[in-house]
């Protein structure tokens, strides 16, 4: 895929893994962002910190439907197509169910599984247009290995994990290429409130993500071969993998007790 004529749609792309993301495919030659976010101040830095590309501002809030369809149009309306979308905008609220309000898990699917799917079914016409195109979603690890204290977001992002696969699979005949990508705890404002350490870097998740993009992957790992390991023990023997999340509960507990990014 050559990046340098390529329109991309990006959630999020003011902050932490899709900030780190446009900066990875500026570097790459990409110079048409269309980005979305709720905070306008940091969608105009954009701007100033890139002066050769153009932008177009998607200011709203993905996880409304109205705001998707504006963003659309918006797109539509100043392209009329679109080669990449990347579904990279979320938030956290993290600890024991019973302590999460109704309105932030409601937000959490909202926002990080409604508001792709929306994003992503309308933005298909548009895609469809283009003769080399792809879907980037943003998982999690999470989504693959569900934590404690994180049930909503691990269930949201479960959610976009089995949406890119069959999405993958209805697209077949179109040049759209679906690629999910799974970070690990990634030292970004989302987990300023997390009191985690040795975190990866959103440079090294957004460099693994062009370089899965170029290279037609359909997942893209984070976490090494610790990671791997994990995976293949929770999908192959899931109780051992209990009495092994069993060793670091309280950890997880006060660790998530705080952590809320919404
Ligand atoms: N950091 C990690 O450890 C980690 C690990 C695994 C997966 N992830 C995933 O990676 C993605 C990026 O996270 P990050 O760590 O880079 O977080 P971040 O630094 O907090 O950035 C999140 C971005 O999403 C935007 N956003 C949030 N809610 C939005 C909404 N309702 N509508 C539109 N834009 C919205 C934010 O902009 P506004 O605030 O201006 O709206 C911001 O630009 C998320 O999907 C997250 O779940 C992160």
């Amino acid at each position: 895929m050559n990046l340098n004529d390529k329109k991309v749609l990006i959630t999020g792309g003011s902050s932490g893994i899709g900030r780190a993301i446009v900066d990875a495919l500026y570097q790459s030659g990409t110079r048409s962002f269309a980005v979305a976010g709720r905070d306008e101040a940091k969608l105009n830095q954009l701007a100033k910190d890139y002066p050769e590309a153009s932008f177009l501002y998607l200011h709203g809030n993905v996880g409304n439907p109205t705001d998707v369809m504006a963003f659309i149009k918006k797109v539509d309306q100043e392209w009329a197509g679109l080669d990449i979308l990347i579904n990279n905008a979320g938030v956290v609220s993290a600890g024991p169910l019973e302590d999460i309000s109704d309105e932030d898990i409601i937000a959490q699917i909202d926002i990080n599984l409604t508001g792709l799917i929306l994003l992503t079914k309308h933005a298909l016409p548009l895609l469809k247009k283009s003769t080399e195109a792809a879907i980037i979603n943003v998982s999690s690890g999470l989504g693959v290995i569900g934590l404690p204290f994180y049930a909503t977001y691990a269930a949201a992002k479960a959610g976009t994990v089995n949406f890119s696969e069959a999405l993958r699979r209805e697209l077949r005949d179109f040049p759209i290429h679906v690629m999910t990508v799974y970070p690990t705890a990634t030292d970004t404002p989302m987990m300023k409130t997390a009191n985690t350490s040795n975190m990866d870097t959103p440079e090294a998740v957004a460099e693994s993500t062009i370089r899965g993009l170029l290279a037609g992957e359909i997942d893209v790992f984070r976490g090494g071969t610790q990671m791997l390991e994990n995976r293949k023990l929770n999908f192959e023997h899931p109780l051992e993998y209990d009495e092994k999340v069993k060793g670091m509960y309280w950890a997880m507990k006060e660790r998530a007790s705080k952590h809320r990014s919404m």
